[in-house]
């Protein structure tokens, strides 16, 4: 996160992961649909309903929160006590893991591997299990690799969970970028999933730090109460234009389907025509994670950097450092320039 807040600030940022900021202008924003400070106490009652709307669930199973980010953070901290086993998948976004090390819990991790489309194997999970897991944890779309991950997989994994009382923690901040599959949350699952989200990189309004767990009534009193530590209550102004966004979900998402179509098409003529890069795509989600056949990865992001003003995520952030993330996520054309600077980056390595 350090690294992508100071190093990868460049004119062409491919290691964002999230779709461009959608403008605040561009949302039917009354002054008089807003007020910054009202009846928010546990939860700011029509928000929590939308919110349950979208998951099919109760407004009593729905946490509101700052971004996926304290989403995750509290749900790990409800479910789990210093020195209880979290199970996270390998590869995997680096701050479910540093947030699991936060809380003292020891970090056990199932594989995802390349060879098979980063897919979810669950007698993976059934050979990492202990008796002090308490929390299984996995992104879908998956964070790096934008691998979906179906029902019945997911059914599995609730299974070996429920055996020994574990939770399942289910971030789904990429899964709406699965435009065409329109897959439905794993909230209704079981009585064990806990999932978290927001409108941050789908829908472009990380600004306003709209974010939310679905869990069962038990644990999200139990979250509100940890919020009571925290922040107490949530900005009541980014609640009211939450409820906005909410309201308008429908255009902002064909705003975002659209530029993430535009940047696939691009994507897919640059790897067909790169025979040193291979990569598992999925065709949609925001990120793709190649691997350089050759050469090192670290060299190609500096050059990219210092030579290009363009940033990929280095693997090594998610412990594969043969490979690199692109983010799919910029305008088109700052996309293609972008892309255009790896391709150049690509024969510097080569000639070097
Ligand atoms: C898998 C995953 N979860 C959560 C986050 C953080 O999301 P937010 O900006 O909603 O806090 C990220 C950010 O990159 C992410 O990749």
């Amino acid at each position: 996160m350090q690294w992508a807040k100071i190093f990868a600030r460049v004119k062409y940022n491919l290691a964002v992961s999230g779709v461009p900021n959608y403008p605040l202008s561009a949302l039917p924003v009354r002054i008089e649909d807003l007020e910054i400070t009202g009846d928010s106490y546990y939860g700011y009652e029509p928000l929590q309903q939308v919110i349950a709307q979208k998951h099919s669930v109760n407004a009593s199973q729905v946490f509101f929160t700052l971004g996926t980010s304290m989403a995750n953070h509290i749900a790990m901290a409800v479910t789990t006590q210093p020195g209880d086993d979290i199970l996270i998948e390998q590869p995997t976004y680096e701050l479910l893991l540093a947030t699991a090390r936060y809380l003292e819990a020891n970090v056990n991790r199932f594989p995802r591997h390349y060879d098979n489309g980063f897919q979810i194997n669950p007698d993976d999970v059934r050979k990492s299990i202990t008796p002090k897991t308490k929390l299984i944890a996995l992104t879908n779309l998956h964070n790096p690799s934008s691998a979906y991950t179906d029902e019945k997989t997911l059914g599995e994994i609730g299974s070996i969970a429920e055996r020994i009382g574990a939770q399942v923690l289910v971030d789904e901040v990429y899964l709406d970028s699965a435009f065409d599959l329109n897959p439905r949350s794993s909230a209704r699952l079981g009585n064990n999933f806990i999932v978290t989200n927001s409108l941050t990189k789908v829908y472009g309004l990380s600004g306003i730090r709209c974010g939310w767990v679905i869990a069962q009534p038990e644990l999200t009193q139990k979250m509100w109460h940890l919020n009571d530590l925290f922040y107490v209550n949530h900005v009541h102004l980014a609640e009211r234009l939450s409820l906005i966004a909410f309201q308008n979900l429908d255009e902002i998402k064909a705003w975002s389907c659209n530029i993430l179509d535009q940047n696939h098409k691009l994507l897919n003529d640059f790897l067909n025509s790169r025979d040193d890069l291979e990569a598992y795509r999925p065709g949609f989600g925001t990120v793709v994670f190649p691997r350089l056949k050759n050469g090192k990865v670290d060299e190609l992001s500096e050059i990219l950097i210092n030579k290009y003003e363009t940033a990929i995520v280095p693997g090594k952030y998610f412990e594969m450092p043969n490979y690199f993330r692109i983010g799919l996520s910029c305008k088109p054309d700052i996309f293609q320039a972008g892309i255009e600077n790896i391709d150049k980056a690509l024969n510097d390595l080569t000639h070097s």
